[in-house]
């Protein structure tokens, strides 16, 4: 299977999971040879300058911080609901920058992630069995007949939105809104006054305090685009493979092929078989990719999607999104990170504390609690320091509106709240105020790793003296 035999197409070739079945095949022919002729949502240069990023977070010369929806829906487009979730991050890497001394790199689940793997294909409510909604991309929510039949015509809309989402993100973070002169506007009504809401803004004026510094010692700002801009990077799961069959291009400076569907694409949990449809995809484009890693996976065959995915071991093309579950990141993840080290594979890692902390509450919602969340990131945190490999960020399910989704938190969302404002299309995400709080407790995390590595750092100097 050499990477010359790649085409854009060649997974068809492969056994997929996942996809959905289309009853009206020349409808979706056609959609797609439309979609092949849409502009590009994303730029081969933009995606190669990312994998720099990343590779950096490898060497523990940047943090990363990936979050968005579970799954962005129709229903949720507002410019007001992508503002706030882009603020929300805004300030989660405030807070992290602050902590960690290093960038971090931001990356929305956004502006693309519509599709969802399903542990079945079909769902029964009182005797009825129907397709399993797969996301907005393919079928509706609701459940009747009409709706959960996948329809290719959604595929456009979730182009459509794609791109107004990503055209706002992106005005967002050039046009003057993410100016850190800005930093205290970026709270959000409902978080202020709160404890974390008084933590972020002593932050701010630290903040406001050392620009007010650099100014005074004549340094100007005002044309800095360091200061006035600020770099934001899209991401989702490469699911629908006829989507991203359709958005795949060749970058016209190097003749490579790329996704344009997004900057960065992960393979999910449940489609990454080595043979599959999906690695095949994935592997003959040059974005920067990721692998979530769940309890199944082995070390070996880790190794051999690392040697399909990325045979060049070349820096920052892969992110490895580890999601154990709060209590098993001892059990599951030193054996992973060993067997790369042993290899010598350049992989950047990630803790995804949400895909294995999902539960069923008394009251019947898919639901997760804050503190296991929090629990399997300093797990993360606690295996890596002890492997002598790099943190490298985290990937939420989060969202900047006020939900009940998630239990616990600064106030205490309990399992009878979750019925307040319980809206997501799939799995519960952080609200704001329990995003910005779990921002704190990976920032004195970074702050403890620092310590550590200055301790050392200090003992070997010592040592050596
Ligand atoms: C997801 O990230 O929404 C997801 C489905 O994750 P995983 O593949 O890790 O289960
Ligand atoms: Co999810």
């Amino acid at each position: 299977m050499g990477a010359k035999e790649w085409t854009p197409e060649s997974w068809t070739q492969k056994p997929a999971e996942q996809l959905p079945e289309y009853d009206d095949h020349m409808k979706l022919q056609e959609t797609l040879d439309f979609l092949q002729k849409m502009p590009p949502l994303v730029f081969a240069g933009e995606s190669r300058h990312l994998k720099d990023k990343l590779a950096d977070a490898a060497e523990g010369n940047a943090f990363v911080l990936q979050g968005g929806d579970c799954a962005e829906s129709f229903a949720e487009f507002h410019p007001q609901n992508i503002r706030d979730t882009f603020r929300v991050l805004l300030q989660m890497s405030v807070i992290l920058t602050f902590a960690a001394r290093m960038p971090v790199v931001k990356m929305g689940r956004m502006a693309g992630q519509f599709a969802k793997p399903r542990s079945d294909n079909t769902e029964t409510q009182n005797g009825l069995t129907l397709p399993s909604y797969r996301g907005d991309i393919v079928n509706g929510l609701d459940f009747d007949e009409k709706t959960r039949l996948p329809d290719p015509a959604r595929i456009m809309q979730a182009y459509n939105q794609s791109t107004a989402t990503l055209n706002l993100l992106r005005s967002f973070s050039r046009g003057g809104y993410a100016d850190l002169h800005r930093v205290k506007q970026w709270i959000l009504d409902f978080a202020k006054g709160s404890p974390e809401g008084e933590r972020y803004m002593t932050v701010a004026r630290e903040i406001e305090h050392a620009l007010s510094f650099l100014s005074a010692i004549g340094i100007d700002l005002d044309s800095s685009n360091i200061v006035r801009e600020t770099e934001f990077f899209t991401s989702h799961e490469a699911l629908l493979l006829p989507y991203e069959q359709a958005l795949t291009r060749t970058d016209s400076t190097t003749g490579d092929w790329y996704a344009v569907s997004a900057h960065f694409l992960w393979i999910g949990d449940r489609t990454r078989q080595p043979g599959g449809a999906h690695v095949e995809f994935l592997r003959g484009v040059n974005n920067p990719i990721g692998i979530k890693c769940g309890p199944s996976l082995d070390p070996d065959e880790l190794l051999t999607l690392l040697d399909t995915l990325n045979p060049e071991n070349e820096a920052g093309r892969i992110t490895l999104i580890s999601r154990f579950g709060q209590g098993t990141v001892e059990k599951y993840l030193p054996k992973l990170i060993r067997k790369t080290l042993q290899e010598g594979r350049k992989v950047t890692w990630l803790c995804d504390p949400m895909h294995g902390n999902t539960e069923k509450s008394a009251t019947g919602y898919k639901t997760r609690r804050f503190d296991n969340m929090l629990g399997e990131i300093r797990e993360f945190f606690a295996v890596h320091r002890a492997e002598g490999s790099h943190p490298g960020g985290i990937h939420l399910e989060m969202t900047g509106r006020d939900v009940t989704e998630c239990t616990g938190g600064a106030d205490d969302i309990t399992e009878e709240d979750l019925s307040l404002r319980y809206h997501t299309h799939c799995d519960p995400r952080l609200n704001a105020r329990q995003a910005i709080e779990l921002a704190f407790q990976v920032a004195e995390e970074i702050r403890a790793a620092h310590d550590t590595a200055e301790k050392t750092a200090g003992k070997t100097a010592e040592e050596s003296a």
